[in-house]
């Protein structure tokens, strides 16, 4: 065995011993790979030096043979070494990347990370995704206890089992044909959608169809017209795309246009079942104008249907695409609140001449989701298990709004007025004017209740200040003790 002048196995062992944790959860073969290979890069071990003999590495290290030998594969896979029939395992010539210690960027100089501008901006508005302090009221979040996991799971290990190595493949028909086609009867007869099967457009989710259908209808610096308050994720979407985010202010009938000079839109997203936040219903009358000032404009309309589907109050109201005789709305939902979050499809109904453009950038921006699974979520709508799961959520859902402004009632008398409710899984609470809505929340979390501030949603000055509370994800027991808790904690402010 020939180390490098200097360099006895002694010393070599000390130096890897100090790179090796017994108790990390890395595996001793990686760490070990990890450790030779700094000494490498380091010049401990130069090229030509040949590596000490596993057997002799092991005992000295107390490690076993193999887990040596894993770690000198690894190395000449990497191309850092490469062994010479029976003559020993040596360190390469020319090694496969330069040595790490390069000076740092000049974007690292001055502290930052290297990112673009656009992430720059967009940054300070994304908090990360902290943990809720507590699970009432988290908005957004479905009641997953609820859901019918046996069913759905019979469906899937059906599909899965029936499946071929074909179905695996690339897929490029913007959704599974049997998915689309159950689909679009229950959109028809849920919420009124104008449709066939052939326009629509399984995604990946709504931020995925948001931001496709940024990228496909509109261009960099063009307008997008948007509530506000509104909902993060389509701001956040529009932004990335580089589009002029405008936000528009919102009455009793949501999205309000009339009385201000706004820069003409090339698309228009609107929440108008349950505006997302504050709650309003768009009036029938404010979609039609709605719908003759994006003619005006000639603009796209995106309506998001969220939550449309848990409607608790008055009759159910049709979707604004099933208004539209012009072909300019695109009708957005998700499988996230009435399936479950995880589940990562959503779809997109579209005026049939923009499908085959939206197929072809979805495929080639972020390819298709599983169709395996879309077969069984497809099985799972046609065998009536998500028609029944829906009115059983609407059901629970209904009640648990009533039980929050009951209790709300019970312990502040009406001191806290909800807005909102008319559908949905959340309200809006409106706090008196001058509270600290950041900080009320911050108060809250402290005693273990999530209550979302209003402030973030709002790229202008907020309307006032509230707190959006989800009621939808706990239990009734946990969300009358959360309510009498966030009470006793408001009670003083308000
Ligand atoms: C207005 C609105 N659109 C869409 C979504 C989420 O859709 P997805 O789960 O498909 O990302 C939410 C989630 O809270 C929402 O509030």
């Amino acid at each position: 065995m020939r180390l490098p002048d200097g360099t006895n196995l002694t010393a070599l062992s000390e130096y890897l011993l100090a790179g090796l944790d017994r108790d990390a959860r890395e595996a001793l073969h990686r760490q070990l790979y990890r450790a030779l290979r700094a000494a490498i890069l380091a010049g401990k071990l130069p090229a030509g030096s040949t590596l000490p003999a596993s057997r002799g590495l092991a005992e000295e290290l107390g490690l076993g043979r193999n887990t040596v030998l894993h770690a000198y594969e690894q190395l000449c896979a990497e191309g850092y070494c490469h062994g010479r029939g029976g003559a020993g395992t040596f360190v390469t010539a020319v090694l496969p990347e330069a040595v790490p210690e390069r000076p740092p960027s000049p974007a690292r100089q001055q502290g930052t990370p290297g990112l673009s501008s656009r992430a720059r901006q967009l940054l300070p508005t994304l908090t990360r995704r902290a943990e809720p302090a507590g699970p009432a009221f988290m908005p957004g979040l479905p009641d997953l206890a609820a859901f019918p996991w046996t069913q759905w799971q019979r469906h899937l290990h059906q599909r899965q089992r029936a499946s071929s190595p074909a179905d695996f493949d690339y897929r490029t028909e913007g959704g599974h044909a049997e998915l689309k086609t159950v689909l679009a009867e229950h959109l028809r007869l849920s919420r009124a959608v104008d449709c066939s099967a052939e326009q629509i457009l399984i995604t990946g989710g709504m931020q995925q169809t948001l931001d496709l259908v940024a990228r496909a209808v509109a261009d960099a610096g063009d307008v997008a017209w948007m509530e506000d308050p509104g909902y993060l994720g389509a701001r956040t979407a529009w932004q990335a795309a580089g589009l002029r985010v405008t936000p528009l202010p919102l009455d009793e009938q949501g999205m309000n246009w009339m009385g201000a000079d706004y820069p003409k839109p090339r698309l228009i997203y609107v929440t108008p079942s349950h505006q997302y936040p504050l709650g309003a219903v768009m009036s029938l009358a404010r979609r039609q104008s709605l719908l003759a000032e994006a003619a005006r404009h000639d603009a796209w309309i995106l309506e998001d249907d969220y939550d449309g589907e848990f409607r608790h109050q008055g009759r159910p109201l049709a979707a604004l695409q099933g208004l539209d005789r012009s072909g300019r709305v695109l009708y957005l939902g998700t499988f996230g609140k009435t399936m479950f979050p995880a589940l990562r499809l959503g779809y997109l109904v579209a005026p049939i001449e923009l499908v085959d453009p939206l197929r072809r950038l979805q495929a080639r921006l972020y390819r298709e989701s599983d169709y395996v699974v879309q077969a069984a979520l497809a099985d799972f709508i046609g065998e009536g298990h998500f028609g029944s799961h829906l009115r059983k959520m609407r059901t629970i859902y209904a009640r648990r709004q009533a039980k929050l402004r009951d209790t709300l009632c019970e312990q502040l008398g009406g001191a806290l007025p909800l807005l909102g409710g008319e559908a949905g899984m959340h309200v809006c609470a409106r706090l008196p004017p001058g509270s600290d809505d950041l900080a009320i929340s911050a108060l809250l979390a402290s005693a273990g209740i999530t209550a979302q501030p209003l402030t973030p949603y709002c790229q202008g000055q907020p309307p006032f200040p509230g707190l959006v509370l989800g009621y939808a994800g706990v239990d009734d027991a946990t969300l009358r003790l959360a309510a009498v808790k966030m009470a006793a904690v408001l009670r003083g402010m308000l």
